[in-house]
Parts: C-alpha cells; sequence; structure tokens
C-alpha cells in the first residue's frame, strides 16, 4: 500500500445506516404536501432505503386550516403503503403518527380526539414559520402533564427565534426534544438556517434527525450529500437518538 493510499480516507460512512429510522416525513400518499400518491410514495421509500434507512415513522402535517387530518384519512393511507412496499419486496418498515401545527385548533384535537404518537408516547408539533406562538410553552406544558412527551421540528427553521439561542435551551430545559432536518446542515433552507442548526448541534441540544421528505428535490439533496459523507460528518458523530428510541 502506498503511503498516499495509506492517508487517503475512504467514505466508509456515505449511507444513513447509522441513523436507522427516519421518525419525520410527508411520505403517505395525498394527504398532505407530500407525496402525491402511493407509487411515488413507494418510489420515495426505496429511494431512502438505498441510503440505509429501514424504519420510517411517517408524520403528516394535522394542521387544520390546511391538512385536516386525524387517524381516519392517516390509516388508509399507511395501510396502502405498507401493502405496495410489501409487493414491491422493499426490506423497510413503516409506521404513522403525525406532525401536529401548534395552533388554537390543536388545543381542541388535544380535548377530543386520539392523538397519534411516535412509540412511547413521543408526540412530533411544529409551528408556524411565520409568526411566533407567544403560548407555545404552555402548550408543551400541557402537552407534558398529560403524559406526551414533545419533539419540536426544525427548531433551526423558526427564523424568529435566531436572535434568541436561548429559548432553545428553555425548549430542553421543559422536556422538549429537539430534532433537526438533516438538510439544514446542507445549507437547503438557506444559509442562516444552517448556522443555527450547526450551532445548535455543537451545544448538544439535538436529539434527533429527521428527513423531512416531501418531494423528489429533497430526495435529490438527500442522496448527494448522504453519498458525500456530509451528514456523517456532521451529524453520525453527535450520539443521535434516532435507534435509541424508536428502533
Ligand atoms: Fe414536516
Amino acid at each position: 500500500m502506498g503511503l498516499l493510499h495509506f492517508f487517503k480516507s475512504y467514505p466508509k460512512n456515505d449511507n444513513l445506516e447509522w441513523l436507522g429510522v427516519d421518525m419525520h416525513s410527508h411520505l403517505l400518499p395525498a394527504i398532505d404536501d407530500g407525496s402525491p400518491d402511493v407509487a411515488t410514495s413507494v418510489n420515495y421509500i426505496k429511494q431512502l432505503a438505498e441510503l440505509g434507512l429501514s424504519k420510517f415513522i411517517c408524520t403528516p402535517h394535522i394542521f387544520n386550516e390546511v391538512y385536516p387530518n386525524s387517524k381516519k384519512t392517516i390509516q388508509p393511507a399507511l395501510l396502502q403503503t405498507q401493502q405496495e412496499v410489501k409487493n414491491q419486496n422493499i426490506n423497510v418498515e413503516i409506521f404513522a403518527a403525525a406532525e401536529y401545527m401548534m395552533d388554537v385548533d390543536f388545543l381542541e384535537i388535544l380535548k377530543n380526539e386520539e392523538i397519534l404518537t411516535l412509540p412511547n408516547n413521543y408526540i412530533l408539533i411544529e409551528m408556524s414559520y411565520a409568526a411566533k406562538n407567544n403560548n407555545i410553552e404552555q402548550y408543551i406544558f400541557d402537552l407534558s402533564i398529560k403524559g406526551y412527551k414533545p419533539i419540536l421540528a426544525h427548531p433551526e427553521r423558526y427564523k424568529y427565534y435566531h436572535a434568541n439561542l436561548k429559548q432553545y435551551k428553555r425548549f430542553k430545559d421543559m422536556g422538549c426534544l429537539l430534532q433537526v432536518n438533516a438538510l439544514s446542515v446542507t445549507g437547503y433552507y438557506g444559509k442562516d438556517v444552517k448556522d443555527v442548526a450547526l450551532t445548535l448541534i455543537k451545544q448538544n441540544l439535538i436529539d434527533l434527525v429527521g428527513t423531512d421528505t416531501h418531494h423528489q428535490k429533497h430526495l435529490d439533496a438527500l442522496s448527494d450529500y448522504t453519498r458525500k459523507g456530509k451528514f456523517y460528518e456532521l451529524l453520525g458523530k453527535c450520539d443521535m437518538q434516532n435507534k435509541s428510541l424508536f428502533m
């Protein structure tokens, strides 16, 4: 072996096997702004499986104004997808939870409906990108006293917190986990989002990674960065809990 060979680093982590579980995606067909039909869903799942993911907890939006989903809409979409994945002999597990928008409608849902959680009562929540919800801590508190364990989706994407990084620590102190979008660290959502994502990772505030896959453009970028070993470099060494909590 030549010296050059010896020092060359090989991209042995050019896949997402270290992550294993994708716990945030919009892969179920025709119920939100993700996959439009079941053929597309299976195609997306196949691509993610080829990157090394083997378990998917799909999280359709439940956002009454725009995507008024519930178990009634999510369960059939899940069954249809599971069936087609089986028909095509793709060796992955597919489950469903939801991504809940924290707005006034959610309080009604929490009162009246079955909450679609990830395993062990974890619940994936999101907030408006446009305007800060001044009651968000109350929502997190209400969820906690009901026995749910909130996970805030893509904290790095809420620009109104970018000048107030202390807020992220407050969420953590309240028992809320933080889930970064994989593509945030690539600059896909812009430089500010990337910088905040990397800062949160460096401060050990991030617990989980999700792909938040909606469409083929996301998959192209995910594939590109995975194959270049970038996700492993930036996220894979950070002790993410996807496998320990959800595998
Ligand atoms: Fe999402």
